[in-house]
């Protein structure tokens, strides 16, 4: 671990778990400070947010969604598009005025963005005192303590700010002493970082190697989140499917599904499986050189992973896909899908879309629009080309105009739309198991959840009060209609029987 500052020292290490709580963290549970946590970005920022919640509670502080009334401000930022970055710059912009008025605010950037920008965060935001890394952010409470520290040293001048970028810890660990926020829909990363290399992706750059956590942590894991009410686990990674390669081939004893007798993806499921009170296994995201038989036969005969993956497929054409340098062709990714759908007939499939790569053709565009129908995804995520400084396609020119990419991409969302309400309008008619997860914005008589098969579903519970009731719960529910987005319809118990096929 290093930190910069004007020399380099070493803080100490996180507490260790289930220990009493040192003398420093007694000195911050009073009198109660408060934490301001803006995240941005992707599953894993919230999951990594939800981490730093529960050091910051551990450490006797209080969460607050008012930023006037906290001590402590934090981003936790996204690097992955030139926009997200953009957003962040001006929220921070926007936190200037307060920190002016109330200089014993601290203000820290966490995330892939402080990964990438460290020393230019302090140069463009001087009212920043901490920056920390993707695999740091566990030290953020002590971090917090050694700013106040120092400022009370130098009587309330503006203390040096501190950075922690190191890539050589795993920030995960035990969560044992702090308390559980997530809710019914809980997210796990299993690993962190990227070992694939895609040219337009800054992620390997601001999240390191692969490094999967153990079976047994993440079983552990999995156990004190479902009895803290977790029923539906979300496993994170950028391609959960690599779960596994970069650990150790067991030489003797129990071989696990992976290559080599390495544990893998697939063990992970049957493990989780058997945790009593979960309700289901969520997967974002794969990445389809990684897709085996293993695991399709994992997921078919595990019942409580959804029969919904995201599989990235970027493009349609192969010359696009070759220049991103994504590991596979059109054919390959056509191949993994058929047998995905070998086991598991009922899949539906998300996946995400890069419209104007460099070099990107007509006919290549062309290509996506069509692989698009063909392979029937029921999401579809599309972005415009953003060039990452650092990354591979930086160095080509960007010359897909401004205007080509977003025609590109708003033909591609028409086609998407069309396709998904296809796709959706199949299941008008059928029975569904919906895990309803919050309550509609629009009527307090409606539950929004997802089906098995991954599909937003808007069920009409009748009242606000058995709404209300059945949040986190399984109910079967009557598709009456369907939209590009998703689908809508009552309880079973509530419509009278007409055949109604179940799903
Ligand atoms: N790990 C995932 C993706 C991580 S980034 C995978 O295996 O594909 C999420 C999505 O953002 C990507 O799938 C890609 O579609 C999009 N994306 C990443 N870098 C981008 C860039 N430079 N410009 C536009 N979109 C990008
Ligand atoms: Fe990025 Fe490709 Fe990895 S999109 S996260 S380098 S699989």
């Amino acid at each position: 671990m290093t930190i910069s500052r004007h020399q380099s020292k070493t803080l100490p290490p996180a507490p260790p778990v289930g220990e009493p709580s040192s003398p420093a963290d007694q000195a911050l549970a009073s009198p109660q400070k408060a934490l301001h946590l803006v995240t941005f970005g992707c599953q894993m920022n919230k999951y990594d947010s939800e981490r730093v919640e529960g050091r910051f509670r551990k450490a006797g502080y209080a969460l607050t969604g008012d930023i006037g009334a906290a001590d402590v401000v934090l981003f936790n930022t996204c690097s992955v598009r030139d926009h997200a970055e953009e957003r962040v710059w001006s929220w921070l912009g926007d936190l200037k005025r307060q920190k002016s008025a109330r200089p014993d605010l601290v203000v820290g950037v966490m995330g892939c963005m402080a990964q990438r920008l460290e020393r230019e965060i302090f140069q463009r935001a001087q009212h920043v005192d901490l920056v920390v890394g993707t695999r740091a952010f566990q030290h953020l409470p002590e971090m917090v303590e050694t700013v106040l520290g120092e400022r009370t040293k130098a009587r309330h001048e503006r203390a040096q700010p501190l950075s922690l970028v190191g890539m050589d810890e795993n920030p995960d660990g035990d969560r044992e002493g702090e308390p559980y926020t997530g809710g019914p829909i809980g997210y796990l990363a299993i690993m962190r970082g990227c070992d694939l290399n895609c040219t337009f992706c800054i992620v390997p750059n601001v999240r390191g190697r692969v490094l999967s956590r153990s079976i047994d942590e993440l079983e552990r894991e999995a156990r004190w989140m479902v009895e803290r009410g977790a029923k539906v686990l979300v496993l994170l990674g950028q391609t959960v499917n690599s779960y596994g390669e970069d650990l150790p081939a067991p030489e003797h004893g129990s071989k696990g599904r992976g290559r080599q007798g390495r544990p893998s993806l697939a063990d992970l499921l049957y493990r989780l499986q058997a945790i009593e009170g979960l309700v289901r296994i969520r997967l974002i995201t794969l990445h389809p050189a990684y897709v085996t038989r293993e695991l399709a036969i994992a997921l078919a005969e595990n019942d409580k992973c959804e029969r919904f993956l995201p599989l990235p497929v970027q493009s349609g054409s192969d010359a696009v896909l070759r220049a991103m340098k994504r590991g596979y062709t059109l054919d390959l990714y056509r191949n993994k899908l058929a047998l995905l759908r070998q086991y598991l007939p009922d899949l539906e499939l998300a996946t995400d879309w890069i419209v104007g790569f460099p070099g990107e053709t007509d006919a290549d565009f062309e290509a996506s629009e069509e692989f698009l129908s063909e392979a029937g995804f029921a999401v579809n995520y599309i972005f415009k080309y953003s060039p990452r400084p650092g990354t591979r396609a930086d160095l080509l020119p960007d010359d897909v105009s401004e205007d080509d990419k977003k025609s590109r991409n708003l033909r591609l969302l028409e086609r998407a739309q069309r396709v998904q309400r296809e796709r959706l309008a199949a299941q008008l008619g059928n029975v569904q198991h919906v895990f309803l997860e919050e309550v509609s914005d629009k009527s307090p008589a409606r539950a929004k959840g997802k089906t098995r098969q991954g599909l937003l579903f808007v069920v009409d519970c009748g009242t606000a009060e058995k709404a209300q009731a059945m949040l986190g719960t399984l109910v079967e529910a009557v598709v009456e209609q369907a939209s590009a987005f998703g689908l809508s319809g009552r309880l079973a118990q509530d419509v009278e029987p007409a055949g109604a096929s179940h799903v």
